[in-house]
């Protein structure tokens, strides 16, 4: 077998060695333009995890690699001449020219071809090859030579930064972030050996012209930086080696094959560099194609394993990093933090660190997190203790005059199971029992403003005395049975009424007894839905007025807040999202008029709502969909929101329309809700996917909502927020008498499990390398 392997950065050069490795007897050559001890770059880093998949693979390399490497456990925050420091982390450095030295090292052992500056420009040279490996790193001409096949995405990000290196030793994975008189700026720093450390110098584009950096050459902006940065590098020298100012471009390629050709590493996808990942993501991509070729019968179906096998992976990689260099993009958002959330927000950004594995980590930390989060309530006038303070999502919050004792939320949801609009038995229950489960805040589902509003015939309304009674029957239960506060969400279907029960087809139009539906303009749905009667000024009037009556029940109900539903392509969506509003008149066109309609009710429901009682609007953040609504429309609907009285956004995304891509995952639309909260400057809830008090928790001492919802969990445990409160100690968590002892119960037997599970992640979790070298270099202690 005969394999040419074009570029010799780690992800070449590691692929070389396992193929030869497999199969001795084949000809495997790695051409490589630079001169073998040619490199940029400074240190690589990888996690304890990687380092363990490198030391099942080849051994060799891995010894020699682990010799070469710095080790350190703790990450630091330097903020506001603050300094916050996490330990556990695990993570190893080592200088890039010596990790790709002992590749070409171990890699000639094996009797694997090198040659240096050879620069390929076609790779029809390798015709007689069985296999080709374009490992040609993040510019790959053979990924553009072949776009139309491979079809790359290049986002070219918006930040400025820069590779240098210094001979500042560090004891820790540090981030400095420093104000400017021009804006902030970021370093990312790291030592790899002794005596050497890289430094990665970030900011926006604005703070970089405005610090006059555009058109200085490597030495000049390395000396911009050493004054910017001059206390901490404490004396020491920038160093630089091509360390020219660039915009990260994230790569993505729809395919990685193409006949015997696969691309590898950078070439084929990267990841931003704040989560160290991209040499790890090289090296981790030749041991996937190396184990499908040992596993399959040919080459085709190696590389088919290898493109199918290996993408989820990489793309969870990657949107782990695009979480964090958005993170890093928007840093002003958290400025103004207590620099003790600004850290933990820089702790949690890409989800895979949370509340309690920071507290298992990091107890202190996490208590003076608890501590700063307490006292932000004390200065706005809770009584809450700060010496022991309780965990965000059971400290309490409030809106106008509604005070509700703990952050998690119901999140609306429709239970398709009123008869003509009034609310049944099973409402009773199904918002009773979730009141006494402990939930701070419950929400109805869609409650319809009229008969034609409703989306399916099961759908709850308020338009009259029937349906006002049978609300009013749950919201005296719910006050007299638990602490839960009950929130009223109005709504109109629009172009989505008319429509099927959940159950029998969602969105799906009714086969019979359907009824006239209205929308912002005549678009359909579906294409077979019914088409929408586009809304005149008298049809506005009326829809105005209907939901003014409804609110007006609503008070009379007792409801403690009202919401306006505006997302999810409803009536009111219909008119903000520009996919569905091709209006010409005053009530479509730009973002503002398009507010118009949605706004005028929002005002008109204010006018009658009481003063001390508190309104939020639901909107979808994003269309999820080219052309649609995005996280920069949704602050400025936020803000127009917010200028008219709105106390909370309750931000949700998407359902607009059919052909939306929405990028699901653990708390995915939380993004959305930081982003309104922490640039529109109001308070927001956060719900999708948030599945635990544990994520809840994370989400609320990051400062990236005020308030969490959960919709599913809900559905199939009421006793969620109990059983959370029980878990975290919370033990002035309301409960009805009748249940107190189970409460009892719970919260003896939770402190024990608690207890337990700790003491076993403790045992289970291995020793970091740090600490193993820790321990071998330390001296033994005098008998
Ligand atoms: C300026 C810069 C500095 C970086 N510094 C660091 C760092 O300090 N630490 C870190 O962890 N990561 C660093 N990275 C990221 C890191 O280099 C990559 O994520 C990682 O090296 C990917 O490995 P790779 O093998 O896919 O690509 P690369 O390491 O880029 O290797 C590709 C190789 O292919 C060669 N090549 C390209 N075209 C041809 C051709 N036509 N013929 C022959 N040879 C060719 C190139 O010379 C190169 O050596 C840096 C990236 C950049 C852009
Ligand atoms: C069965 C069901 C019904 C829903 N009905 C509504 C509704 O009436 N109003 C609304 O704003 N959102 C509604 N939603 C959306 C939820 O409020 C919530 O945003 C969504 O389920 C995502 O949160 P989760 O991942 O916690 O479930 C509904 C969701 C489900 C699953």
């Amino acid at each position: 077998m005969k394999v040419a392997i074009i570029g010799g950065g780690p992800a070449g050069l590691y692929a070389a060695i396992l193929l030869k490795k497999q199969r001795p007897s084949a000809d495997i050559t790695v051409y490589e333009r630079n001169r073998a001890d040619d490199t940029f770059g400074f240190g690589v880093v990888f996690s304890d995890a990687t380092l363990d998949n490198f030391e099942k693979h080849d051994l060799p390399s891995y010894h020699r690699i682990t010799q070469e490497f710095a080790y350190w456990d703790d990450i630091a925050v330097h903020f506001r001449g603050t300094v916050h420091r996490v330990g556990g982390n695990g993570f190893c450095g080592c200088s890039r020219q010596k990790l790709l030295l002992i590749l070409q090292e171990r890699a000639r052992e094996l009797g694997v071809g090198l040659h240096f500056e050879v620069d390929i420009e076609e790779e029809s040279r390798f015709a007689d090859a069985d296999l080709i490996l374009l490992a040609d790193g993040v510019n790959s001409r053979f990924r553009d030579k072949y776009a139309e096949h491979f079809q790359p995405e290049v986002d070219l990000r918006a930040n400025k930064f820069a590779w240098m290196g210094s001979t500042r030793p560090l004891d820790a994975f540090t981030f400095v972030f420093q104000e400017t008189e021009w804006g902030p700026f970021i370093a990312h720093a790291y030592q790899y050996e002794a005596g050497h450390s890289t430094w990665i110098f970030e900011t926006d584009p604005d703070t970089f012209e405005r610090a006059g950096l555009t058109g200085l050459n490597e030495t000049q902006s390395a000396a911009r930086m050493a004054e910017i940065f001059g206390w901490f590098l404490d004396g020491h020298k920038l160093l630089t080696n091509r360390s020219m100012w660039r915009n990260f471009p994230m790569i993505r390629s729809k395919r990685w094959v193409k006949d015997n050709m696969v691309l590898l590493g950078d070439a084929k996808a990267s990841a931003h560099f704040s989560i160290g990942s991209g040499t790890k993501l090289a090296m981790e991509d030749a041991i996937a194609l190396a184990e499908a070729m040992a596993k399959a019968p040919s080459i085709e179906a190696a590389l088919d394993i290898y493109e199918h096998g290996r993408r989820e992976e990489v793309e969870k990689t990657q949107h782990a990093a695009d979480v964090s260099l958005v993170w890093f993009e928007h840093v002003d958002r958290f400025w103004d933090f207590d620099p003790v959330q600004f850290a933990f927000g820089v702790m949690t950004r890409s989800k895979a660190i949370t509340y309690d594995n920071l507290k298992l980590r990091a107890p202190d930390f996490v208590a003076e997190v608890e501590k700063s989060f307490a006292k932000q309530l004390q200065a706005n006038g809770f009584d809450v203790s700060t010496d022991k303070p309780m965990v965000p999502l059971f400290q309490p919050f409030r809106l106008r005059a509604m005070e509700i004792a703990n952050r998690a939320v119901m999140s609306p949801m429709c239970m398709y199971s009123a008869k003509e609009g009034v609310p049944t038995d099973f409402h009773l229950v199904h918002y009773g029992s979730r009141a006494i489960g402990g939930a701070g805040l419950i929400f109805t589902e869609m409650t319809c403003v009229s008969r034609d509003a409703r989306i399916t015939p099961g759908c709850a309304g308020l338009w009259n005395d029937e349906q006002e009674t049978a609300w009013r029957r749950i919201v005296d239960f719910v006050h007299a049975n638990s602490a839960a506060k009950i929130c009223l969400q109005l709504g109109h279907a629009g172009r989505k009424g008319a429509t099927k029960l959940m159950w029998d087809g969602i969105d799906r139009p009714l086969d019979e007894g359907g009824w006239d539906v209205v929308s912002a303009s005549p678009l359909p749905y579906f294409p077979d839905s019914r088409v929408p009667r586009e809304l005149d000024r008298a049809g506005m009037n009326a829809v105005r007025n209907s939901f003014v009556a409804a609110a007006e029940r609503g008070e009379r109900c007792g409801f403690d807040m009202l919401e306006l539903h505006c997302a999810h392509g409803y009536l009111l969506a219909s008119f903000i999202s520009p996919l569905t509003n091709t209006r010409t008149d005053e009530y479509g066109g730009s973002l503002e008029s398009r507010l118009r309609f949605p706004l005028e009710i929002f005002e008109a429901l204010r006018a009658v709502w009481p003063k001390h009682k508190p309104m939020s609007v639901r909107i979808s953040a994003t269309d999820w969909a080219d052309g649609g609504i995005t996280g920069d429309d949704a602050v400025a609907i936020a803000r127009a929101f917010a200028e008219a009285g709105v106390d909370l956004v309750d931000v949700s995304t998407g359902q607009t329309v059919r052909d939306a891509q929405p990028v699901y995952g653990r708390m995915f639309q939380t993004p959305f809700a930081d982003q309104v909260r922490n640039e529109a400057r109001v308070a927001t809830m956060c719900v999708g996917n948030i599945t635990t008090a544990d994520q809840a928790n994370t989400i609320l001492a990051a400062g990236r909502a005020d308030l969490v919802a959960l919709g599913r969990p809900h559905l199939v445990d009421p006793f969620f927020t109990m059983k959370a409160a029980a878990w975290y100690g919370a033990d002035e968590a309301f409960c009805p008498p009748q249940y107190l002892p189970g409460k009892e119960q719970i919260f003896r037997n939770s402190v024990r499990d608690r207890q337990d599970l700790e003491e076993l992640r403790i045992k289970a979790k291995p020793k970091t390398r740090a600490e193993l070298k820790a321990e071998a270099t330390k001296p033994l202690a005098a008998e």
